[in-house]
């Protein structure tokens, strides 16, 4: 993929994008095609609220002009967009429909038909000049353009597609962008009612131009856990179903932090609880699937304090006069792995609870060998996931009693080398 992102980054350079360049040499050349009285206006435009962010998109007339200023966010296009071709690639086949959401001057979108000739592509957005400039610089059969501004309802012409893609197409920032909201009821702030009720619709408007389970994949600024709540709703309200165990990091460069990758099917589903979203956005933020370990009274207390808690397995063992508890669990957003012995030591991992489940399971969590690389803590390997298969368990130590739903590998007080065991375990073979 590496090598595919450098062929991106080329196509993208053709059409003007400057990667890497000083503002100020971006903003001369700005000047120089623009001339000095659009070029005021643009720098005068160059706001954060919503309209005007509409109306600054509208200033440019050709795809040069377009990508000189698309070039000051850094990398941004060529990060999030190629993470999205990234995510998708894998599913695009022949005869599929796709349509690029705020595809601007249709880097990504040309970039697709130019690699997947079977498939129909077609970029969107509600920028007159900048689609006409497209509409007349591209020559490719299976790529075309279309005015669409997706707050109101799609033109009539634009069919619904299989795959929808959206590279940060949308206004983010919104006027109380800077409340901060109730961390207890997030639902109730007003950060989230504001940033829920303007991504209904832009969520409503794809929905109508999406076939039935069509899939959406977007990056969004949406990491503020108020934001990423809201167009989680918003989505799931306009009949899109969020993929919340398909989320991915979209690093960009010189950021910070990477922004949040989302998969949503156009399928209905209920409202997700706040708990499954807090679960997401804390595997996005924590970038692993590991929150948090505590140890001693800490984990005993935080353990206590752990309320509805729904256990998933346990094991108990004991190693020559040490007897030792492990418990997997779910409670609330976290999942969570508490551990205690009769020497008084306790342990507390918070987990993803997707992880919490997929150790209850006994299945490897996808795309990460050691979800929990933590002396005497859990990790999923083939050897234990085929141990498991076949009903053979295997310690590096001899004894124990295993009993639960889960598998453990790692060195726990003395106890060293895989451990696996389902409910009907009962033996242990070296
Ligand atoms: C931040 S730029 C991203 C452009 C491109 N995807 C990229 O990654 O460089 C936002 C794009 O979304 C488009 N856009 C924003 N709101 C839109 C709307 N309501 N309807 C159509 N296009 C919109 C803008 O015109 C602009 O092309």
């Amino acid at each position: 993929m590496e090598n595919i992102k450098s062929e991106f980054a080329r196509h993208l350079a053709r059409l003007g994008f400057e990667f890497n360049a000083p503002r100020e040499v971006i903003f001369d050349k700005l000047r120089k095609r623009m001339g000095e009285q659009r070029f005021k206006e643009f720098q005068t435009r160059h706001g954060h609220s919503a309209s005007s962010q509409e109306e600054f998109y509208g200033l440019f007339q050709d795809i040069i002009e377009g990508n000189l200023m698309r070039s000051m966010d850094n990398c941004a296009t060529l990060d999030a967009s190629f993470s999205l071709y990234q995510q998708c690639a894998g599913r695009l086949e022949t005869g599929m429909r796709v349509i690029e959401l705020g595809c601007w001057t249709g880097g990504l979108a040309s970039f697709i038909a130019t690699r997947h000739p079977g498939c129909s592509v077609v970029g969107v957005d509600f920028s007159h000049d900048v689609i006409k400039a497209c509409s007349d610089f591209y020559r490719l059969p299976n790529l075309a353009f279309d005015r669409w501004n997706y707050r109101w309802p799609k033109p009539e012409n634009l069919q619904a597609a299989d795959m929808l893609l959206c590279a940060m197409g949308v206004v983010h920032h919104l006027p109380v962008n800077s409340s901060l909201p109730d961390p207890r009821a997030v639902r109730r702030s007003r950060e989230y009612t504001t940033q829920r009720d303007h991504a209904i619709g832009y969520f409503t408007h794809w929905r109508s131009a999406a076939k039935e389970g069509a899939l959406l994949y977007a990056v969004l600024r949406i990491g503020l856990f108020s934001r990423f709540v809201a167009w989680i709703d918003a989505a799931q309200e306009a009949g899109w179903t969020a993929r919340l165990d398909r989320l991915w990091h979209a690093d960009m460069t010189g950021e910070k932090s990477p922004l949040p990758g989302l998969l949503f099917e156009a399928q209905r589903c209920g409202q997700l609880p706040e708990e499954a979203i807090i679960d997401g956005w804390a595997w996005f933020t924590r970038r692993s699937h590991l929150y948090g370990r505590l140890e001693g009274a800490a984990a005993l207390t935080a353990f206590r304090a752990l309320t509805d808690k729904k256990i998933l397995a346990t094991r108990d063992y004991h190693n020559q006069t040490i007897m030792t508890c492990d418990e997997v669990g779910m409670a609330g957003g976290a999942g969570y792995v508490f551990t205690h012995d009769a020497v008084y030591s306790f342990r507390l991992l918070l987990v993803s609870n997707r992880q919490a489940d997929d150790l209850a399971a006994g299945v490897s969590v996808k795309g990460s060998s050691t979800p929990i690389d933590d002396e005497g803590s859990f990790q999923s390997s083939a050897t234990v996931l085929q141990a498991a298969k076949r009903g053979v368990f295997s310690t590096g130590a001899a004894g124990g009693t295993i009993s639960g739903g889960a598998f453990f590998s790692g060195t726990a007080n003395g106890l060293t080398g895989n451990v696996a065991f389902n409910t009907s375990a009962s033996k242990v073979a070296s």
